[in-house]
């Protein structure tokens, strides 16, 4: 296989609290290939936004970010600013969970499309004015050349969230890091835009990070999957592998209430409990509490991602038990 073009190593993302600091992402490691659409599933709270942010720099203070995060063989977590402001928004786009905290309140949309286009194209005035219409269309928003003076504001949210799609892949970016983008639209919307994403990975060979409640999306969308449990990866390999054969008891949980692969929208199976507040992360595995298959060593020792099978990695003592409840998918 190629070299991948992004390799995140041992991501640690720690914030100060009043009781010591906390790790929303603990010791993260994995690799993305080119054109390859890894899907990021789990738990509200489980560290997916912040693991996406801490891979663009953007962790709001007082975040403190560790690690490696290798992109085209330079970390961007070491790379000068005015290098990585032409990876930003250029070579790798994100889209945010909430619209706002991405779009600039006081300039009108369309200006902040062509804006982009500027700093990472070589395209004409007026062929990035032309281009952002083309992608206000593409997105869905009704009017398109009329409704690029318009502000922000004067967008409904499901609209600002089509504004921001536009804006992240305005620059035919080779990394598109998508934070649950479809969220608040209708299932046609959703449709659209997870087809516009994936044709731009054909056609580009752009790689995708898509973080989503949906497991038909991933079924239906990704490549790999990769499971997070209280900041830290429990599980990761091929959709295909994990949906037939899920091999840590957390991942089976999820897969639950998934009845065929992209057969219908399924959210996640609420497992009962609820995940550990990141200050009391129990000292063994961070799922034992919940897991019906625990036993005595689950709760000792954190256990690490382990191979259970081609290119699936599972961190489960019991993967084998896990394994032997068979897959969930005819
Ligand atoms: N500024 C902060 N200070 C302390 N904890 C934070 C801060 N930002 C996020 N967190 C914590 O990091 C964890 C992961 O958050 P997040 O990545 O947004 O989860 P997800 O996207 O999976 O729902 C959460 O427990 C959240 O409370
Ligand atoms: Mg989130």
């Amino acid at each position: 296989m190629s070299a991948p073009v992004l390799s995140v190593r041992a991501l640690r993302t720690t914030f100060a609290t009043p009781r010591g600091a906390v790790a929303a992402v603990d010791d993260v490691s994995f690799d993305l290939h080119q054109g390859e659409v890894l899907g990021l599933v789990g738990e509200s709270g489980s560290g997916k936004s912040i693991t996406l942010r801490s891979v663009m720099r953007l962790v709001p203070p007082p975040g403190r970010v560790t690690g490696e995060v290798i992109w085209q063989g330079r970390d961007l977590l070491t790379l000068d600013p005015p290098a990585l402001r032409r990876v930003r928004g250029g070579e790798i786009a994100m889209i945010f969970q909430e619209p706002m905290t991405a779009l600039n309140p006081v300039l009108p949309v369309g200006l902040q499309i062509t804006e982009n286009l500027q700093a990472h194209t070589g395209l004409t005035a007026a062929q990035r004015q032309r281009r952002a219409v083309e992608l206000f269309d593409l997105v869905g928003i009704p009017g398109a050349a009329r409704r690029l003076g318009d502000y922000p504001h004067q967008f409904s949210g499901g609209m600002r969230q089509r504004v921001m799609i536009a804006i992240a892949l305005a620059s035919n970016p080779r990394l598109l890091l998508a934070d649950e983008p479809t969220t608040a639209l209708d299932v046609t919307i959703q449709d659209q835009i997870l087809k516009l994403i994936l044709d731009l990975r054909r056609d580009l060979g752009m790689s995708v990070i898509f973080v989503t409640h949906d497991l038909g999306v991933v079924a239906a969308t990704c490549d790999r999957i990769a499971v997070m449990y209280a900041g830290r990866l429990i599980e990761t390999g091929s959709v295909a592998g994990v949906f037939a054969r899920p091999a840590h008891a957390y991942t089976r949980g999820l897969l639950g209430s998934v009845p065929r692969a992209g057969a219908e929208r399924a959210p996640l199976l609420s497992i009962e409990g609820t995940p550990p507040a990141l200050a009391d992360i129990p000292p063994g595995c961070a799922f034992a509490p919940r897991c019906a298959l625990a036993e005595p060593a689950c709760h000792a020792a954190r256990p690490a991602l382990a191979l259970v099978g081609d290119g699936h990695h599972s961190a489960c003592l019991r993967a084998a038990d896990v394994l032997a409840q068979g897959g969930l998918l005819p």
